[in-house]
């Protein structure tokens, strides 16, 4: 890491304010992630070649802006550097994933993150940190979902907005926040286009980051530019006590047929639903997913869209 700026905070602008909207509201900061030199086009290009295969996500979309169809792609024989310039001209989604397990100078800024969060807030105590990457293609989306975790979304290149929606059954019913818990698929997650006059939508600029409230849903629609951005995630004891409730009511509708159960993570009823959450992940009925099975295509940043298909 570039030694200039060891001494800096990572975020510029922190107020007292922000701890008590921390993870309860919709918070926008600038950062300083640029001047780590972890995150210049070099740097990313090199990270994608040390990238293992298990934690490398490439997905395409079809040149129609309606074209549902995904399709899986591998770097193949590109460089990182051609990779990110064949995303700059494809429709494609890149997903460098646990960033932090294989690149010692990345976990050693993800702790430098999160000691700074921690500091800043009392009582705010985070395990499990992640570190992921994301470069993707100009005008690329990201559909309307939720996640298990606390989000932090740190744009790096490029623009995109954000669209967050409120956090109430409206827009996120109970059900939904179960099969995000117990890993089913979101993807089915009930989006109307009239959710997007209740959302408030935040273009996320170079130097800026965002992070939302626990389960609230949102959807990612790219500028025409390339994005690079980095996500982080977390867990403190509150994330932890929420996922527990709703594992536990999810375990439950699907067992007895229980339901309306109280969602409060508060209180001595996390417990016995922590326990019945153990139970079920005892019984091995999760369903597992990221499981990709055959490759469509692979980098080629001399092909149209910058990808070749694999017969
Ligand atoms: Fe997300």
């Amino acid at each position: 890491m570039n030694s200039m700026v060891v001494n800096q905070d990572i975020i510029a602008n922190w107020e007292p304010r922000h701890a008590s909207l921390f993870g309860a509201e919709i918070v926008r900061l600038k950062h300083r992630l640029a001047e780590t030199g972890l995150f210049t086009r070099e740097a990313l290009g090199r990270v994608i070649e040390r990238c293992p295969p298990s934690h490398f996500g490439l997905r395409a979309r079809g040149v129609a802006v309606d074209d549902p169809k995904t399709m899986e792609g591998e770097l193949g024989a590109s460089s990182g550097m051609d990779a990110i310039r064949a995303i700059e001209k494809g429709r494609m989604w890149m997903n460098i994933r646990n960033v932090m397990e294989w690149a010692p100078e990345y976990n050693a800024l993800l702790d430098r993150i999160f000691d700074e969060f921690e500091a800043r807030m009392p009582g705010f105590k985070t395990s499990k940190r992640n570190l992921g990457i994301l470069i993707s293609s100009p005008n690329a989306n990201v559909f309307y979902h939720a996640d298990i975790q606390g989000q932090g979304l740190w744009q790096i290149e490029g623009s995109k907005s954000v669209y967050l929606y409120p956090r109430s059954d409206s827009f996120i019913t109970p059900e939904s926040v179960e099969k995000i818990v117990l890993r089913e698929t979101s993807e089915d997650m009930r989006y109307e286009r009239w959710f997007d006059d209740y959302s408030t939508i935040v273009d996320l600029k170079p130097g800026e980051m965002i992070t939302w409230p626990l389960y609230a849903p949102h959807r990612v629609q790219n500028h025409d530019c390339l994005n690079i951005s980095v996500t982080t995630e977390h867990w403190t004891r509150d994330i932890w006590n929420a996922y527990a409730v709703n594992y536990g009511n999810g375990v439950l509708r699907r067992t007895i047929g229980w339901r309306n159960g109280s969602t409060k993570a508060a209180g001595l009823h996390v417990y016995p639903k922590a326990a019945a959450a153990f139970m079920w992940k005892k019984m091995g009925r999760q369903i597992k997913g990221d499981v990709v099975k055959r490759r469509d295509f692979r980098i080629d940043v001399n092909a149209e869209g910058g990808r070749a298909s694999i017969d």
